[in-house]
Protein backbone atom coordinates (compact mmCIF):
# COMPACT_ATOMS: atom_id res chain seq x y z
CA UNK A 1 0.00 0.00 0.00
CA UNK A 2 1.65 2.85 -1.19
CA UNK A 3 1.43 6.11 1.34
CA UNK A 4 4.36 8.05 -0.16
CA UNK A 5 4.04 9.98 -3.62
CA UNK A 6 7.29 10.77 -5.20
CA UNK A 7 7.21 14.61 -4.72
CA UNK A 8 7.20 13.22 -0.56
CA UNK A 9 10.45 11.37 -1.25
CA UNK A 10 13.56 12.74 0.80
CA UNK A 11 15.55 12.64 -2.50
CA UNK A 12 13.11 15.09 -4.11
CA UNK A 13 14.54 17.32 -2.10
CA UNK A 14 17.95 17.16 -3.75
CA UNK A 15 16.92 16.13 -7.19
CA UNK A 16 13.23 17.37 -7.85
CA UNK A 17 13.11 21.65 -7.42
CA UNK A 18 13.72 23.55 -10.08
CA UNK A 19 16.08 25.77 -8.39
CA UNK A 20 20.20 25.98 -9.24
CA UNK A 21 21.35 23.75 -6.27
CA UNK A 22 19.02 21.15 -7.85
CA UNK A 23 20.42 21.43 -11.40
CA UNK A 24 23.85 20.83 -10.10
CA UNK A 25 22.59 18.30 -8.04
CA UNK A 26 21.64 16.90 -11.31
CA UNK A 27 24.32 17.74 -13.43
CA UNK A 28 27.00 15.20 -10.98
CA UNK A 29 24.40 12.52 -11.16
CA UNK A 30 24.80 13.02 -14.61
CA UNK A 31 28.69 12.96 -14.59
CA UNK A 32 28.15 9.19 -12.72
CA UNK A 33 26.60 8.02 -15.90
CA UNK A 34 23.29 7.92 -14.45
CA UNK A 35 19.82 9.45 -16.46
CA UNK A 36 17.23 11.22 -14.68
CA UNK A 37 14.95 8.13 -15.51
CA UNK A 38 17.07 6.41 -13.25
CA UNK A 39 16.46 7.86 -10.40
CA UNK A 40 13.82 10.77 -10.08
CA UNK A 41 10.78 9.81 -8.80
CA UNK A 42 11.78 6.95 -7.05
CA UNK A 43 13.48 5.81 -4.03
CA UNK A 44 17.22 6.01 -3.03
CA UNK A 45 18.49 3.41 -1.29
CA UNK A 46 22.03 3.23 0.18
CA UNK A 47 23.52 0.29 0.68
CA UNK A 48 25.83 0.17 3.68
CA UNK A 49 28.30 -2.03 3.22
CA UNK A 50 30.90 -2.93 5.84
CA UNK A 51 32.93 -4.91 3.38
CA UNK A 52 36.87 -4.60 3.76
CA UNK A 53 39.88 -6.72 2.56
CA UNK A 54 41.07 -7.52 5.99
CA UNK A 55 37.44 -8.56 7.38
CA UNK A 56 37.56 -12.44 6.43
CA UNK A 57 33.59 -12.33 7.62
CA UNK A 58 32.39 -9.66 5.39
CA UNK A 59 34.48 -11.38 2.20
CA UNK A 60 30.91 -11.85 0.48
CA UNK A 61 29.92 -8.69 0.88
CA UNK A 62 31.23 -7.06 -2.77
CA UNK A 63 28.86 -9.76 -4.33
CA UNK A 64 25.85 -9.76 -1.86
CA UNK A 65 25.46 -5.66 -2.51
CA UNK A 66 25.37 -6.51 -6.34
CA UNK A 67 22.41 -9.01 -5.10
CA UNK A 68 20.95 -6.16 -3.06
CA UNK A 69 21.38 -3.71 -6.08
CA UNK A 70 19.65 -6.09 -8.31
CA UNK A 71 16.93 -6.30 -5.88
CA UNK A 72 16.23 -2.41 -5.69
CA UNK A 73 16.04 -2.29 -9.04
CA UNK A 74 13.47 -4.84 -10.28
CA UNK A 75 11.31 -3.03 -7.58
CA UNK A 76 11.80 0.29 -9.34
CA UNK A 77 14.74 2.31 -6.43
CA UNK A 78 17.76 3.33 -7.62
CA UNK A 79 20.51 1.85 -5.46
CA UNK A 80 23.72 3.58 -3.99
CA UNK A 81 26.52 1.47 -2.25
CA UNK A 82 28.43 3.43 0.58
CA UNK A 83 31.19 2.00 2.11
CA UNK A 84 31.01 2.16 5.93
CA UNK A 85 33.39 0.73 8.44
CA UNK A 86 34.21 -2.50 8.91
CA UNK A 87 34.80 -3.56 12.20
CA UNK A 88 36.89 -6.58 11.88
CA UNK A 89 36.06 -7.95 15.70
CA UNK A 90 39.53 -10.16 14.92
CA UNK A 91 41.89 -7.52 14.03
CA UNK A 92 40.85 -4.39 15.80
CA UNK A 93 42.12 -2.85 18.77
CA UNK A 94 42.33 -2.42 21.35
CA UNK A 95 38.62 -3.48 21.44
CA UNK A 96 36.51 -3.26 18.66
CA UNK A 97 33.74 -2.33 21.13
CA UNK A 98 35.43 1.16 21.04
CA UNK A 99 34.47 1.78 17.31
CA UNK A 100 30.96 0.25 17.56
CA UNK A 101 29.86 4.19 18.45
CA UNK A 102 31.75 4.95 15.63
CA UNK A 103 30.39 3.38 13.36
CA UNK A 104 27.12 3.98 14.74
CA UNK A 105 27.74 7.70 13.69
CA UNK A 106 29.26 7.23 10.66
CA UNK A 107 25.60 5.15 9.53
CA UNK A 108 23.49 7.74 11.29
CA UNK A 109 25.48 10.91 9.51
CA UNK A 110 25.67 9.02 5.98
CA UNK A 111 22.17 8.73 5.63
CA UNK A 112 21.26 12.08 6.58
CA UNK A 113 23.39 14.18 4.89
CA UNK A 114 23.05 12.19 1.27
CA UNK A 115 19.95 11.81 -0.38
CA UNK A 116 18.87 9.12 1.01
CA UNK A 117 15.03 7.61 1.31
CA UNK A 118 15.88 3.90 2.53
CA UNK A 119 18.93 1.94 3.68
CA UNK A 120 19.82 -1.76 3.20
CA UNK A 121 22.66 -2.36 6.38
CA UNK A 122 25.20 -4.70 5.27
CA UNK A 123 26.72 -6.34 8.75
CA UNK A 124 27.49 -9.02 10.91
CA UNK A 125 30.81 -9.42 12.93
CA UNK A 126 30.13 -8.34 15.99
CA UNK A 127 29.94 -4.87 16.64
CA UNK A 128 29.24 -3.98 12.80
CA UNK A 129 25.25 -5.56 13.30
CA UNK A 130 24.61 -3.24 16.72
CA UNK A 131 26.37 -0.22 15.30
CA UNK A 132 24.97 0.18 12.15
CA UNK A 133 21.19 -0.74 13.61
CA UNK A 134 22.17 2.23 16.11
CA UNK A 135 22.90 4.75 13.66
CA UNK A 136 19.84 3.98 11.22
CA UNK A 137 17.74 3.87 14.20
CA UNK A 138 18.81 7.21 15.25
CA UNK A 139 18.07 8.27 11.60
CA UNK A 140 14.74 6.81 11.31
CA UNK A 141 14.25 5.98 8.12
CA UNK A 142 12.71 2.70 6.78
CA UNK A 143 16.00 0.08 6.41
CA UNK A 144 16.27 -3.49 6.58
CA UNK A 145 19.33 -5.40 7.91
CA UNK A 146 21.22 -7.80 5.94
CA UNK A 147 22.84 -10.40 8.12
CA UNK A 148 26.38 -11.78 6.65
CA UNK A 149 25.58 -14.98 8.21
CA UNK A 150 27.54 -18.01 9.63
CA UNK A 151 30.66 -19.32 7.92
CA UNK A 152 30.77 -23.33 7.55
CA UNK A 153 31.28 -25.12 10.24
CA UNK A 154 35.13 -25.79 10.85
CA UNK A 155 36.76 -28.98 10.20
CA UNK A 156 40.50 -30.22 11.52
CA UNK A 157 42.37 -33.73 12.07
CA UNK A 158 38.47 -35.36 11.80
CA UNK A 159 36.89 -33.34 14.22
CA UNK A 160 34.41 -30.51 13.42
CA UNK A 161 35.41 -27.19 14.86
CA UNK A 162 33.83 -24.33 16.17
CA UNK A 163 35.14 -20.16 16.02
CA UNK A 164 36.81 -19.26 18.85
CA UNK A 165 34.99 -22.25 21.43
CA UNK A 166 37.76 -24.72 20.21
CA UNK A 167 40.66 -22.48 19.52
CA UNK A 168 40.02 -21.63 23.20
CA UNK A 169 40.21 -25.16 24.37
CA UNK A 170 42.86 -26.08 21.62
CA UNK A 171 45.16 -23.86 23.37
CA UNK A 172 44.28 -25.09 27.01
CA UNK A 173 45.33 -28.19 25.53
CA UNK A 174 48.22 -27.09 24.41
CA UNK A 175 49.59 -25.78 27.34
CA UNK A 176 48.81 -28.58 29.23
CA UNK A 177 50.52 -30.44 26.71
CA UNK A 178 47.88 -32.91 25.84
CA UNK A 179 48.12 -31.61 22.30
CA UNK A 180 51.40 -31.45 19.83
CA UNK A 181 52.28 -28.42 17.46
CA UNK A 182 50.99 -29.89 14.84
CA UNK A 183 47.60 -30.79 15.82
CA UNK A 184 47.11 -26.91 17.03
CA UNK A 185 48.90 -26.01 13.32
CA UNK A 186 45.67 -28.03 11.61
CA UNK A 187 43.60 -26.27 14.11
CA UNK A 188 44.65 -22.87 12.74
CA UNK A 189 44.04 -24.00 9.21
CA UNK A 190 40.63 -25.66 9.15
CA UNK A 191 38.79 -23.56 12.17
CA UNK A 192 37.44 -21.04 9.60
CA UNK A 193 37.44 -21.87 6.28
CA UNK A 194 34.46 -19.99 4.38
CA UNK A 195 33.45 -16.46 4.50
CA UNK A 196 30.45 -15.69 7.00
CA UNK A 197 30.83 -14.91 10.79
CA UNK A 198 31.83 -16.97 13.70
CA UNK A 199 29.95 -19.72 13.38
CA UNK A 200 29.38 -20.75 17.39
CA UNK A 201 26.34 -18.73 19.28
CA UNK A 202 28.99 -15.86 19.79
CA UNK A 203 28.05 -12.25 19.74
CA UNK A 204 27.78 -12.21 15.65
CA UNK A 205 24.87 -15.09 15.84
CA UNK A 206 23.02 -13.68 18.92
CA UNK A 207 23.22 -10.35 17.54
CA UNK A 208 21.87 -11.18 13.84
CA UNK A 209 18.99 -13.18 15.27
CA UNK A 210 18.74 -10.72 17.83
CA UNK A 211 17.78 -7.95 15.54
CA UNK A 212 15.86 -10.87 13.47
CA UNK A 213 13.76 -11.37 16.54
CA UNK A 214 13.60 -7.39 16.51
CA UNK A 215 11.63 -7.45 13.15
CA UNK A 216 14.52 -5.72 11.33
CA UNK A 217 15.26 -8.72 8.72
CA UNK A 218 13.39 -10.64 6.42
CA UNK A 219 12.17 -13.69 8.40
CA UNK A 220 14.70 -16.54 8.37
CA UNK A 221 17.58 -14.24 7.24
CA UNK A 222 20.19 -14.69 10.26
CA UNK A 223 20.39 -18.53 10.27
CA UNK A 224 21.42 -18.95 6.50
CA UNK A 225 25.26 -20.13 6.17
CA UNK A 226 26.97 -17.07 3.99
CA UNK A 227 28.39 -19.66 1.08
CA UNK A 228 24.34 -20.58 0.87
CA UNK A 229 23.04 -19.92 -2.42
CA UNK A 230 19.78 -18.84 -0.54
CA UNK A 231 21.87 -16.15 1.24
CA UNK A 232 22.33 -14.57 -2.32
CA UNK A 233 18.36 -14.94 -2.79
CA UNK A 234 18.10 -13.34 0.21
CA UNK A 235 20.11 -10.49 -0.40
CA UNK A 236 18.21 -10.16 -3.36
CA UNK A 237 14.74 -10.20 -1.63
CA UNK A 238 15.89 -7.60 1.08
CA UNK A 239 16.46 -4.60 -2.27
CA UNK A 240 13.05 -5.55 -3.13
CA UNK A 241 11.38 -4.68 0.45
CA UNK A 242 13.28 -1.87 0.79
CA UNK A 243 11.64 -0.07 -1.58
CA UNK A 244 8.32 -1.35 -0.97
CA UNK A 245 8.96 0.00 2.74
CA UNK A 246 9.91 3.30 1.70
CA UNK A 247 6.64 3.87 0.04
CA UNK A 248 4.64 2.17 2.78
CA UNK A 249 6.90 5.10 4.76
CA UNK A 250 7.65 1.98 7.52
CA UNK A 251 9.50 2.93 9.71
CA UNK A 252 11.78 1.61 12.64
CA UNK A 253 9.47 3.38 15.03
CA UNK A 254 7.05 1.75 14.39
CA UNK A 255 8.74 -1.89 14.82
CA UNK A 256 10.72 -1.35 17.76
CA UNK A 257 8.56 -1.22 20.61
CA UNK A 258 9.16 -2.80 24.18
CA UNK A 259 7.91 -5.63 22.93
CA UNK A 260 9.99 -6.16 20.20
CA UNK A 261 13.24 -5.74 22.50
CA UNK A 262 11.67 -8.20 24.77
CA UNK A 263 11.38 -10.67 21.53
CA UNK A 264 15.05 -10.29 21.05
CA UNK A 265 15.86 -10.72 24.56
CA UNK A 266 13.73 -13.47 24.32
CA UNK A 267 15.55 -15.14 21.46
CA UNK A 268 19.24 -14.46 22.91
CA UNK A 269 18.18 -16.38 25.82
CA UNK A 270 16.65 -19.30 24.27
CA UNK A 271 19.79 -19.65 21.72
CA UNK A 272 22.08 -19.46 24.95
CA UNK A 273 23.55 -16.31 23.19
CA UNK A 274 26.45 -13.82 23.87
CA UNK A 275 26.74 -12.24 27.03
CA UNK A 276 27.83 -9.00 24.45
CA UNK A 277 23.88 -8.84 23.64
CA UNK A 278 23.46 -7.25 27.17
CA UNK A 279 25.24 -3.84 26.46
CA UNK A 280 24.23 -3.93 22.33
CA UNK A 281 20.20 -4.31 22.97
CA UNK A 282 20.25 -2.05 25.67
CA UNK A 283 22.20 0.38 23.62
CA UNK A 284 19.58 -0.12 20.71
CA UNK A 285 16.70 0.03 22.84
CA UNK A 286 18.30 3.53 23.99
CA UNK A 287 17.91 4.87 20.62
CA UNK A 288 15.32 3.31 19.92
CA UNK A 289 13.22 4.72 23.02
CA UNK A 290 12.33 1.36 24.57
CA UNK A 291 12.40 0.17 28.15
CA UNK A 292 15.21 -2.46 28.82
CA UNK A 293 17.43 -2.62 31.59
CA UNK A 294 19.62 -5.62 32.89
CA UNK A 295 16.71 -6.73 35.42
CA UNK A 296 14.68 -7.08 32.43
CA UNK A 297 17.06 -9.21 30.98
CA UNK A 298 17.35 -11.35 34.07
CA UNK A 299 13.36 -11.56 34.85
CA UNK A 300 13.03 -12.68 31.29
CA UNK A 301 16.33 -15.39 31.55
CA UNK A 302 14.43 -16.40 34.38
CA UNK A 303 11.27 -17.53 32.67
CA UNK A 304 13.42 -18.42 29.12
CA UNK A 305 14.35 -22.41 27.88
CA UNK A 306 18.13 -22.73 26.27
CA UNK A 307 16.32 -24.51 23.46
CA UNK A 308 19.37 -24.01 20.82
CA UNK A 309 21.99 -26.67 21.35
CA UNK A 310 24.76 -24.80 19.95
CA UNK A 311 28.36 -24.39 21.20
CA UNK A 312 29.64 -22.82 23.20
CA UNK A 313 26.54 -23.63 25.61
CA UNK A 314 26.18 -27.27 23.55
CA UNK A 315 27.23 -29.25 20.80
CA UNK A 316 26.36 -28.03 17.18
CA UNK A 317 27.03 -25.19 15.03
CA UNK A 318 24.84 -22.75 13.23
CA UNK A 319 25.33 -24.76 9.50
CA UNK A 320 23.45 -27.75 11.90
CA UNK A 321 21.15 -24.72 13.49
CA UNK A 322 20.02 -23.48 9.47
CA UNK A 323 19.43 -27.43 8.26
CA UNK A 324 17.40 -28.00 11.81
CA UNK A 325 14.80 -25.29 10.72
CA UNK A 326 16.58 -22.05 11.90
CA UNK A 327 15.87 -19.03 13.97
CA UNK A 328 12.09 -19.26 13.03
CA UNK A 329 11.47 -22.40 14.20
CA UNK A 330 12.90 -21.98 17.21
CA UNK A 331 10.72 -18.81 17.71
CA UNK A 332 7.96 -20.75 16.50
CA UNK A 333 9.05 -23.24 19.43
CA UNK A 334 8.82 -20.65 22.11
CA UNK A 335 6.07 -18.79 20.40
CA UNK A 336 3.84 -18.40 23.97
CA UNK A 337 7.16 -16.52 25.38
CA UNK A 338 7.06 -14.57 22.64
CA UNK A 339 4.87 -11.51 21.65
CA UNK A 340 3.88 -12.32 17.97
CA UNK A 341 1.93 -9.35 17.05
CA UNK A 342 5.02 -7.09 16.70
CA UNK A 343 5.48 -5.37 13.35
CA UNK A 344 8.18 -6.46 11.28
CA UNK A 345 10.37 -5.19 8.13
CA UNK A 346 8.24 -7.48 5.74
CA UNK A 347 4.97 -5.46 6.54
CA UNK A 348 3.53 -8.75 8.27
CA UNK A 349 3.67 -9.35 12.76
CA UNK A 350 6.73 -11.30 13.81
CA UNK A 351 4.06 -14.07 14.39
CA UNK A 352 2.72 -14.42 11.13
CA UNK A 353 6.41 -14.92 9.83
CA UNK A 354 7.14 -17.68 11.98
CA UNK A 355 4.14 -19.77 11.76
CA UNK A 356 4.33 -22.96 10.76
CA UNK A 357 8.04 -23.19 10.58
CA UNK A 358 8.90 -26.62 11.48
CA UNK A 359 12.20 -28.24 13.22
CA UNK A 360 13.60 -30.79 11.46
CA UNK A 361 16.17 -32.02 13.66
CA UNK A 362 15.18 -32.25 17.54
CA UNK A 363 18.60 -32.91 18.91
CA UNK A 364 20.15 -29.21 17.50
CA UNK A 365 16.76 -27.37 18.28
CA UNK A 366 15.37 -28.69 21.58
CA UNK A 367 12.21 -29.22 22.38
CA UNK A 368 11.01 -27.34 25.87
CA UNK A 369 11.00 -30.77 27.53
CA UNK A 370 14.53 -30.87 26.60
CA UNK A 371 15.72 -28.11 27.27
CA UNK A 372 19.42 -27.80 28.24
CA UNK A 373 18.37 -25.26 30.95
CA UNK A 374 14.74 -24.74 31.62
CA UNK A 375 15.72 -21.25 32.89
CA UNK A 376 19.04 -18.59 33.18
CA UNK A 377 21.06 -19.16 30.51
CA UNK A 378 22.48 -15.38 31.68
CA UNK A 379 21.95 -14.11 35.12
CA UNK A 380 22.37 -11.19 36.09
CA UNK A 381 24.04 -10.76 39.42
CA UNK A 382 24.55 -7.50 41.84
CA UNK A 383 25.69 -6.70 45.75
CA UNK A 384 28.72 -4.76 47.26
CA UNK A 385 31.26 -5.70 44.52
CA UNK A 386 28.68 -4.90 41.28
CA UNK A 387 26.45 -2.37 42.57
CA UNK A 388 25.30 -1.64 38.75
CA UNK A 389 24.76 -5.02 38.32
CA UNK A 390 27.36 -7.70 36.24
CA UNK A 391 26.70 -10.90 34.03
CA UNK A 392 27.36 -14.35 34.08
CA UNK A 393 26.41 -17.56 31.73
CA UNK A 394 25.66 -20.50 34.17
CA UNK A 395 25.09 -22.37 30.84
CA UNK A 396 28.75 -21.99 29.84
CA UNK A 397 30.12 -23.02 33.34
CA UNK A 398 30.91 -25.96 35.86
CA UNK A 399 28.06 -26.20 37.70
CA UNK A 400 29.95 -26.57 41.00
CA UNK A 401 30.73 -22.68 40.65
CA UNK A 402 27.55 -21.99 40.39
CA UNK A 403 27.90 -21.81 44.24
CA UNK A 404 31.29 -20.85 45.59
CA UNK A 405 33.62 -18.94 48.03
CA UNK A 406 37.45 -18.26 47.45
CA UNK A 407 40.16 -16.26 47.83
CA UNK A 408 40.83 -13.45 45.44
CA UNK A 409 44.21 -13.62 43.54
CA UNK A 410 44.15 -9.65 41.81
CA UNK A 411 45.49 -8.71 38.10
CA UNK A 412 45.50 -4.88 38.34
CA UNK A 413 45.50 -5.21 34.41
CA UNK A 414 46.14 -7.21 31.65
CA UNK A 415 49.83 -6.79 31.45
CA UNK A 416 50.08 -7.62 34.98
CA UNK A 417 47.38 -10.83 34.35
CA UNK A 418 50.21 -11.77 30.80
CA UNK A 419 52.99 -11.70 33.53
CA UNK A 420 52.17 -13.68 36.05
CA UNK A 421 49.51 -16.02 35.42
CA UNK A 422 51.80 -18.85 34.76
CA UNK A 423 54.46 -18.01 37.09
CA UNK A 424 55.14 -21.32 39.08
CA UNK A 425 54.96 -19.78 42.56
CA UNK A 426 51.51 -17.91 41.95
CA UNK A 427 49.51 -18.37 45.13
CA UNK A 428 46.35 -19.83 43.48
CA UNK A 429 44.43 -23.37 43.42
CA UNK A 430 41.36 -24.42 41.84
CA UNK A 431 39.24 -22.68 44.40
CA UNK A 432 40.85 -19.09 44.21
CA UNK A 433 38.31 -16.25 42.14
CA UNK A 434 40.81 -14.44 39.56
CA UNK A 435 40.26 -10.91 39.59
CA UNK A 436 40.82 -9.13 36.54
CA UNK A 437 40.65 -5.21 37.55
CA UNK A 438 40.90 -2.24 34.97
CA UNK A 439 39.75 -3.78 31.76
CA UNK A 440 35.92 -1.79 31.63
CA UNK A 441 34.91 0.47 28.96
CA UNK A 442 37.34 3.04 29.86
CA UNK A 443 40.22 0.76 31.66
CA UNK A 444 40.45 -0.95 28.99
CA UNK A 445 39.78 0.54 26.59
CA UNK A 446 36.47 -0.65 25.39
CA UNK A 447 35.83 -3.43 27.41
CA UNK A 448 38.41 -5.90 25.49
CA UNK A 449 36.97 -9.81 25.74
CA UNK A 450 39.51 -10.39 28.34
CA UNK A 451 36.81 -11.73 30.58
CA UNK A 452 37.84 -15.37 30.04
CA UNK A 453 40.65 -15.19 31.96
CA UNK A 454 43.32 -17.89 31.41
CA UNK A 455 43.73 -20.83 33.96
CA UNK A 456 46.84 -20.61 35.52
CA UNK A 457 49.46 -23.21 33.75
CA UNK A 458 49.93 -25.49 36.85
CA UNK A 459 46.35 -25.69 37.65
CA UNK A 460 45.23 -27.07 33.69
CA UNK A 461 48.11 -29.29 34.04
CA UNK A 462 46.09 -30.93 37.34
CA UNK A 463 43.17 -31.00 35.17
CA UNK A 464 41.83 -28.05 36.11
CA UNK A 465 39.60 -26.48 33.16
CA UNK A 466 37.27 -23.83 35.37
CA UNK A 467 37.53 -21.19 37.99
CA UNK A 468 35.46 -18.41 38.70
CA UNK A 469 36.81 -15.51 37.53
CA UNK A 470 35.63 -11.55 38.01
CA UNK A 471 36.17 -8.89 35.48
CA UNK A 472 34.84 -5.86 34.34
CA UNK A 473 35.51 -6.52 31.13
CA UNK A 474 33.50 -8.67 28.30
CA UNK A 475 33.63 -11.95 26.82
CA UNK A 476 33.83 -13.30 23.28
CA UNK A 477 30.15 -15.52 23.11
CA UNK A 478 32.17 -18.25 21.39
CA UNK A 479 33.86 -18.36 25.37
CA UNK A 480 32.98 -20.57 28.50
CA UNK A 481 33.65 -20.64 31.61
CA UNK A 482 32.50 -19.42 35.02
CA UNK A 483 33.58 -15.68 34.31
CA UNK A 484 31.54 -12.83 36.04
CA UNK A 485 31.45 -10.23 33.41
CA UNK A 486 30.48 -6.30 32.87
CA UNK A 487 31.14 -5.41 37.09
CA UNK A 488 29.88 -1.78 37.10
CA UNK A 489 31.15 0.76 37.54
CA UNK A 490 34.30 -0.67 36.43
CA UNK A 491 37.03 -0.33 38.46
CA UNK A 492 38.91 2.53 36.34
CA UNK A 493 36.65 5.23 37.37
CA UNK A 494 36.40 3.15 41.30
CA UNK A 495 34.04 0.68 41.06
CA UNK A 496 34.34 -1.52 44.08
CA UNK A 497 36.23 -3.87 41.28
CA UNK A 498 39.52 -1.40 42.17
CA UNK A 499 39.61 -2.55 45.72
CA UNK A 500 39.53 -5.98 45.84
CA UNK A 501 43.02 -7.32 47.27
CA UNK A 502 44.78 -10.64 46.90
CA UNK A 503 43.75 -13.22 49.57
CA UNK A 504 39.87 -11.16 50.39
CA UNK A 505 37.37 -13.62 50.52
CA UNK A 506 34.43 -13.47 47.48
CA UNK A 507 31.36 -14.86 47.42
CA UNK A 508 29.05 -15.72 43.84
CA UNK A 509 25.55 -17.11 44.74
CA UNK A 510 23.65 -17.13 40.90
CA UNK A 511 20.71 -18.93 42.40
CA UNK A 512 20.00 -15.67 44.27
CA UNK A 513 22.20 -13.62 41.66
CA UNK A 514 24.69 -12.14 44.63
CA UNK A 515 28.11 -11.14 44.22
CA UNK A 516 29.83 -10.08 47.35
CA UNK A 517 33.04 -8.64 48.53
CA UNK A 518 33.78 -10.46 51.97
CA UNK A 519 34.81 -7.47 53.58
CA UNK A 520 33.55 -5.17 55.86
CA UNK A 521 31.92 -1.86 55.30
CA UNK A 522 34.25 0.29 57.51
CA UNK A 523 37.28 -1.40 55.27
CA UNK A 524 35.43 -0.75 51.97
CA UNK A 525 35.19 3.01 53.11
CA UNK A 526 39.42 3.13 53.90
CA UNK A 527 40.06 1.21 50.67
CA UNK A 528 37.58 3.55 48.82
CA UNK A 529 39.11 6.70 50.80
CA UNK A 530 42.31 5.36 49.39
CA UNK A 531 41.99 4.88 46.02
CA UNK A 532 43.56 6.99 43.86
CA UNK A 533 42.17 7.87 39.92
CA UNK A 534 44.11 6.91 37.48
CA UNK A 535 45.41 9.41 34.42
CA UNK A 536 42.75 9.11 31.35
CA UNK A 537 44.15 6.52 28.90
CA UNK A 538 43.66 9.50 25.51
CA UNK A 539 44.35 13.56 25.67
CA UNK A 540 43.55 13.66 21.62
CA UNK A 541 41.69 12.01 19.15
CA UNK A 542 38.52 9.18 18.94
CA UNK A 543 40.34 7.79 21.91
CA UNK A 544 39.21 10.89 23.60
CA UNK A 545 35.73 11.57 22.31
CA UNK A 546 35.23 8.37 23.56
CA UNK A 547 36.84 8.73 27.10
CA UNK A 548 34.34 12.02 27.08
CA UNK A 549 31.16 9.85 26.46
CA UNK A 550 30.86 6.75 26.92
CA UNK A 551 28.65 5.09 29.41
CA UNK A 552 29.06 2.06 31.80
CA UNK A 553 27.60 -1.62 30.73
CA UNK A 554 24.93 -1.60 32.39
CA UNK A 555 24.02 1.71 30.19
CA UNK A 556 24.54 0.31 26.87
CA UNK A 557 28.30 1.65 26.28
CA UNK A 558 26.77 4.52 24.17
CA UNK A 559 27.97 8.06 24.28
CA UNK A 560 25.31 9.75 25.84
CA UNK A 561 25.08 12.87 23.35
CA UNK A 562 24.06 10.17 20.67
CA UNK A 563 21.79 8.08 23.09
CA UNK A 564 19.80 11.00 23.40
CA UNK A 565 16.60 11.31 21.75
CA UNK A 566 16.54 14.67 20.43
CA UNK A 567 15.40 15.56 17.22
CA UNK A 568 17.76 16.40 14.54
CA UNK A 569 16.65 18.97 11.86
CA UNK A 570 16.43 17.78 7.71
CA UNK A 571 19.63 19.66 6.68
CA UNK A 572 18.88 22.90 4.75
CA UNK A 573 19.90 22.47 1.10
CA UNK A 574 20.31 26.21 -0.53
FE1 LIG B 1 33.79 -11.73 12.69
FE2 LIG B 1 33.67 -13.52 14.84
S1 LIG B 1 35.39 -12.49 13.96
S2 LIG B 1 32.10 -12.67 13.63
Amino acid sequence: MKKVKPEDLRSHRWFGRETMRSFNHRSRMAQLGVQESDYRGKPIIAILNTWSEINPCHQHFRQRAEEVKRGVWQAGGFPVEMPAMSIAEIFQKPSPLMYRNFLAMEAEELLRSYPVDGAVLMGGCDKTTPGLAMGAISMGLPFIFMPAGPMLRGNASGATLGSGTDMFKGWSELRAGTIDQQQWEDLLQGIARSPGTCMTMGTAATMMSAVEALGLTLPGASSIPAPDSRHAQMATATGKRIVEMVWEDLRPAQILTDDAFDNAVTTVLALGGSTNALVHLIALARRAGAKLDLDRFDELARATPLLANIRPAGKYLMEDFYYAGGLRAMMERIRVKLHANTMTVNGRTLGENIEGARVFNDDVILPLDKALLQEGSLAVLRGNLCPDGAVIKPAASEPRLHRHQGRAVVFRDYHDLSARIDDPNLDVDEDSVLVLQNAGPLGGPGMPEWGQLPIPKKLLQKGVRDMLRISDARMSGTSFGACVLHVAPESFVGGPLALVRDGDLIELDIPARKLSLLISDPEMAARRAAWKAPEPRYKRGYGAIFTQNVTQANEGCDFAVLADRSQIPEPDIF
